[in-house]
């Protein structure tokens, strides 16, 4: 059945007013126009819509059940233009994220603040690491990022929000521990318990210590940063990790910072995405909330 918005719309206003006249002049039409319509559309279905008897038409019942799903269709149209505008307004809608496992430790209040002020949004969050983001950036799977050093290698838009200092952990009771200017040479003698190799972190402290020559002593490999930072105080050996992630070891003196020269080492958060995705409505404004205010969400030890 090939019929037109418009011949239904034509159709809709003659069978509510019984009238070609009355539907023209409601339409803006001529009635030729309309009647010319109608008989598209009669042609189009294969069977009348309405019978004339002496000066007054009559919808057949062929009519009323076109009338009937008409009516219908209006309605579903008048909800689909709500929804449209809820969606442009930021009213509604979905948003997919992906955060490196570190960035989780700001990225849950972030999204937090954001839903408070657009609550008809839903949303999904993956936390994984580096390699796994990559991956999603490069499928397409995802509306944004939120990451490290983002790979040169894919055809994205980023943009630094927030500096992520990684630093050097230890036990409070570590014979490092109260040293004022340690160097990096020190570090040495010491094990260390590292993220994953698919981790940022890992890849940003391999590149630091083989820049400076140092070849680091590596025990134990572990998937998270609650897992090194267990370890770490466990005695296990030192760890690297995001200042992110430390707020509460540290205040409660669970774990200290060592203070080494040339630490911490300096990285940043990047909000990211395909270059040439069109973002959603609230795709947009999560980024741009990102963009503007992630340091109000963010609670960071001192250094
Ligand atoms: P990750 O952090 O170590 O949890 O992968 C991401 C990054 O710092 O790039």
């Amino acid at each position: 059945m090939n019929v037109t918005f418009r011949q239904l719309k034509v159709f809709e206003s003659v069978a509510r007013q019984l009238s070609y006249t009355q539907a023209a002049n409601e339409l803006h039409l001529t009635q030729p126009a309309v009647s010319m319509q109608i008989k598209q559309l009669e042609d189009a279905t294969g069977i009348a819509l309405f019978e004339q008897l002496g000066k007054k038409i009559y919808l057949t019942p062929a009519g009323q059940e076109m009338y009937h799903y008409c009516r219908g269709i209006e309605q579903q149209m008048k909800e689909l233009e709500n929804v449209l505008e809820d969606i442009k307004g930021v009213k509604r809608g979905h948003l997919a994220i992906s955060v490196a496992s570190t960035a989780n430790y700001f990225a849950t209040r972030l999204l937090a603040a954001f839903a408070k002020e657009h609550a008809g949004i839903s949303f999904s969050l993956d936390v994984t690491n580096r390699a796994t983001l990559l991956r999603q950036l490069a499928n397409n799977e995802k509306d944004l990022v939120i990451m490290g050093q983002p790979p040169e290698a894919l055809d994205l838009v980023t943009e630094a929000f927030m500096e992520n200092p990684l630093v050097v952990i230890a036990p409070p009771d570590h014979g490092l521990a109260r040293q004022p200017n340690l160097n990096i040479a020190q570090l040495k003698n010491e094990t260390f318990v590292v993220r994953e190799s698919g981790s940022g972190t890992r890849i940003a402290m391999e590149r630091f210590f083989s820049e400076q020559g140092v070849q680091l002593h590596t025990g134990m490999e572990m998937t998270s940063n609650e897992a090194i930072k267990q370890a770490v105080e466990a005695g296990l050996g030192l760890g690297i990790v995001s200042i992110h992630t430390l707020p509460l070891e540290l205040e409660t003196k669970r774990l200290v910072i060592l203070k080494v020269k040339d630490f911490p080492i300096l990285r940043h958060w990047y909000v990211v995405h395909r270059r040439g995705k069109r973002l959603s409505p609230v795709a947009q404004a999560f980024r741009q909330f990102v963009l503007e205010r992630a340091g109000e969400f963010t609670i960071t030890a001192p250094l």
